[in-house]
This record gives C-alpha cells, sequence and structure tokens, in this order.
C-alpha cells in the first residue's frame, strides 16, 4: 500500500491556494511573506532546537525565552505573561488547577470550550453553571448577564473561580468589567478564556481586552486571532488573587518538556508584528469588513451579524472581525453554503451550522479576499432556487441536570444503551458539536429527551458531533 505522506497530502491542499477566514491567523502563511519577505519561511526549520546553551528553557526561563515572554507582558499589558506550547488548552488547564483544589466548586459559563470541562475533570471539580442568552434563531449563544453571576456567587458562597469566555466563537462580548468588579467583590478570581480575543487590543472599534476589563488570569490562542502557528499561545496574569508558583507548576504538568522553539518564535514574531503592524493592518481589515458588509446587505434575504444585537441579551459589544452570514432565508443552509463556497469559489470558512456560516477574519487577510467572498455570494444567491422551505430548527440550549461530577462520571461503570432508551439516565459521554467544540452534554449530565431530538434532527442535517459511538447517534453510553 503506496499512500501519500502527510506532508505531500497538505501540500496538495496548501497549494489548492484557498482563500482562507479561518484559523490560523497567518492565512497560509502570507502575512509573512507580505511583511517579511520568506526570512520565517526558510528558517523554520532551522531554529528546531532543544534547551542547550544559550536556548534558554521554557520551563525555567532566565535567558532569551525569559525577554521574549517580558517583550509579551509589556506589549498585552499584563504583569506577567507565559508562552504555551500545546494550545490555550494547556492555559486553560494550568490557570483553572492552579486556581482550585480538588473538590472544589468553580462557576462556568455554559458556553465553555471543552477544554474547561475536561480541566473539571482533571481537577476533580464541580461546576456551577452560568447561561448565556441565545438567539435561538441563529444558533448562537449570547451575553453573559453579569447579575446572574452574582446571582451565582451567592448561592454558591464556596466557589473559588470564575471562568467566562470572552468573546465567544461568534465574537459575543458581555460587559466582563462589570463581571470583572462583581466577582472580586465576593474575593474570587476571574478567569478568562479570551482564546478568541488575542487581536483586540488592536483597535479602538473592538471589545475591551479582558485584561482592561480588570481579569486575573487570561489565555489566548495567537495562533488563532493573530499570526503565530498553531498551538502557539499565552497565558496573562495580573493582581494578587493568583498563586503564581502554583500556576507556574501547573504550565509545567500541562506541558511539553521539550517545548517547540518553532512555536516559540512564532510566538514571538505575532506578537512582534501586533505591536509593528498592528494597529494599521488592523484598520485596513475593518474598513474592508465595513465595505464587505455594506455590500452584502443588499442581498435580499441575508442575515449577518451586525452591531443591532448590541444592547440587548447581555451583549455589550461585538467582535467585528467575525463575519456570521445566514442565507437560510434564501434556502440554503450553512452546512450546504460552506461545502459550496469550498468546493465552487475556493473559499474555507471557519465554521458553519444549520443556520450560517462563520468567517475568522485576521490582519492576514486581503481586499480581494472580502471581494471573492462577495462575488461567491452573489453568484450563489444567483444561482439559488426557492423551494418553499426555511430549513431551519430552533436551537436548544437544554438547562441539563448534573447527576455526578464530570470526573466521577470519567472513572464509573458504564453500559451501552439504545438513545431512545437513555432519557434519564446520567450520561457516560460527551456530545460536542464540531467546530466550535462546545458540549452540549457533559458526562456525569442527565440525559434529556429535548437535546436527544436535537442532535438527531442536526446531525440529519450534517452537523458534525465529536464524541458519537455510531455515526446515526443509536447509542449511547451511560453510568451503569
Ligand atoms: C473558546 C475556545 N477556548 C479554548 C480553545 C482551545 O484553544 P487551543 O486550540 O489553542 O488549544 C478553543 C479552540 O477552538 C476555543 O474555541
Amino acid at each position: 500500500m503506496k499512500n501519500k505522506l502527510l506532508l505531500e497530502e497538505l501540500m496538495d491542499i496548501y497549494k489548492q491556494d484557498i482563500i482562507s477566514f479561518h484559523t490560523p491567523g497567518h492565512k497560509n502563511a502570507r502575512i509573512y511573506d507580505k511583511l517579511f519577505s520568506n526570512a520565517i519561511k526558510e528558517n523554520l526549520i532551522n531554529i528546531d532546537t532543544t534547551e542547550i546553551i544559550g536556548t534558554d528553557n521554557l520551563h525555567n526561563a532566565i535567558g532569551i525565552i525569559n525577554d521574549a515572554q517580558k517583550r509579551a507582558s509589556e506589549i498585552f499589558k499584563s504583569e506577567e505573561s507565559y508562552f504555551l506550547v500545546n494550545g490555550s488548552t494547556s492555559g486553560i488547564y494550568s490557570m483553572i488547577m492552579g486556581s482550585t483544589s480538588p473538590g472544589d466548586r468553580i462557576l462556568i459559563d455554559r458556553n465553555c470550550h471543552q477544554s474547561v470541562i475536561n480541566a473539571l475533570i482533571l481537577g476533580d471539580l464541580i461546576p456551577e453553571y452560568i447561561y448565556p442568552d441565545i438567539d435561538i434563531n441563529r444558533g448562537i449563544p449570547l451575553g453573559i448577564s453579569p447579575d446572574e453571576v452574582e446571582k451565582k456567587l451567592k448561592e454558591f458562597p464556596d466557589a473559588k473561580a470564575v471562568i467566562i469566555t470572552y468573546p465567544t466563537y461568534h465574537g459575543i462580548a458581555c460587559d466582563l468589567k462589570k463581571i470583572a468588579d462583581i466577582v472580586h467583590k465576593y474575593n474570587k478570581i476571574l478567569l478568562v478564556d479570551e482564546a478568541h480575543g488575542a487581536h483586540l487590543g488592536l483597535s479602538k472599534d473592538l471589545p475591551r481586552t479582558a485584561l482592561e476589563s480588570g481579569a486575573d488570569m487570561v489565555v489566548q490562542s495567537i495562533h488563532k486571532t493573530l499570526p503565530a502557528l498553531t498551538q502557539a499561545s499565552i497565558l496573562h496574569i495580573q493582581g494578587d488573587r493568583v498563586h503564581r508558583d502554583r500556576i507556574k507548576f501547573m504550565l509545567k504538568v500541562h506541558q511539553s518538556s521539550s517545548p517547540s522553539y518553532i512555536l516559540m518564535s512564532s510566538l514571538d514574531l505575532a506578537i512582534n508584528i501586533y505591536e509593528e503592524y498592528g494597529q494599521e493592518l488592523m484598520s485596513e481589515l475593518l474598513y474592508n469588513i465595513d465595505i464587505f458588509k455594506s455590500k452584502i446587505k443588499s442581498i435580499d434575504g441575508i442575515d449577518i451579524l451586525d452591531n443591532s444585537i448590541i444592547g440587548k441579551n447581555n451583549v455589550l459589544d461585538i467582535d467585528k472581525t467575525k463575519l456570521w452570514i445566514s442565507l437560510l432565508d434564501n434556502r440554503i443552509n450553512g452546512y450546504d453554503l460552506e461545502n459550496r463556497l469550498r468546493s465552487e469559489y475556493n473559499i474555507q470558512m471557519e465554521l458553519s451550522n444549520i443556520y450560517g456560516v462563520l468567517a475568522l477574519t485576521t490582519i492576514g487577510n486581503e481586499k480581494q479576499d472580502f471581494e471573492k467572498l462577495y462575488t461567491a455570494f452573489m453568484d450563489i444567491v444567483s444561482k439559488l432556487k426557492d423551494t418553499g422551505i426555511r430549513d431551519g430548527i430552533k436551537f436548544i440550549q437544554p438547562i441539563v441536570k448534573r447527576g455526578i461530577s464530570p470526573r466521577a462520571a470519567l472513572y464509573a461503570d458504564k453500559k451501552i444503551l439504545k438513545v431512545e432508551e437513555s432519557i434519564d439516565h446520567i450520561s457516560g459521554q460527551y456530545l460536542i458539536p464540531y467546530p466550535p467544540g462546545v458540549p452540549l452534554l457533559i458526562p456525569g449530565e442527565i440525559i434529556d429527551r429535548d437535546m436527544i431530538l436535537y442532535v438527531k434532527e442536526m446531525l440529519s442535517k450534517g452537523m458534525e458531533i465529536m464524541g458519537l459511538r455510531d455515526k446515526n447517534f443509536e447509542y449511547i453510553e451511560v453510568i451503569v
């Protein structure tokens, strides 16, 4: 059997010159070509090294890595910043487990990434969820209410910390400053998953950063919205509520003992681009987005997430670099739209759901990308036939009841049941629509009929769900 090497397969995809509205933020390395000629690409292999004299050590940084982290801290205005080579996932594990002890309670925004839930399993924590409002016609989670945070803090005075996703995958920003004030009033720690917000400091037209809002610890995926290589992320700390030695210990636990110098260099480079060119490139990007939006709004039936949602449902602001677009009223669902954009126009979006598609734009995108996206939309709409059926269903976010903790569920004995027979049993598994990776069902939660029906219907329409035992979702794992 002679297959192509993975490298060859990926090079074939690279050569298709796909227009990228997805991560990583460097957009097929185009931003490096634009700003530095080819220097980074040519040197990547040459700088793959290990801890030898002169190269410093991420886990005990006192030399060149320490200098680079200090630069990052100055630029992002933290007190201390740590490079992450195992993605924001490793930073989320470290900040959660560094702020809690096994058995502790923690308040969690339910629109959180699976890495937050996995941290609960690792750290043996009890989650209490704060549910965001939901835009049920678009399938988009909205803001977290500061009042709801305060209510939960009163209800669970033993909670050690609060973790909020800010901004969300779709670019929704809640009133994090107000939340920070409340969390601190109750002497708790505010942890922020800002995986999608590393670029926010580049413009006053973007939501305030989590550090500016007063978060104690913040994790950012530099690779998602700034031009670093995939997995290159950062953890910022400020204030005196955080036990810094414990965080440093947790960073060692959750990251490779051979951190990649390629990733670390790409982080430093992305932060350098942020400082030197970031504001100018961001104002160009926001200009291109404005032009694109004003043109595309002329399409009859198009729906774009825009400023009109601000001020309602705890939405304080939106990150304009995220473009959520729906043509559902033009009779095409998000999955089909994403597939057509890729197969017919060579444009790849970040994600789709039944309702629409999400473009993740960064300072690596250029004017032509938006022109091509606009032309593609116009063309698709001109060819659509009205079937008279609006292929939409109402998004649900079930308020799930917990049976046992996520960690207890992981280690409990389990059996497989037919999905129809599993209602009211305790789930032994995840159900995670991907992307974005936000769990619908978490191990230890009680299985709910509405959610099962929702997942079945969404699957039939093309949603990808991680955690399924079989592709038709006939079986599910439950606790015995
Ligand atoms: C909201 C959110 N948090 C955390 C993560 C994990 O980030 P990373 O891929 O850098 O580990 C993701 C990844 O998609 C995410 O969307």
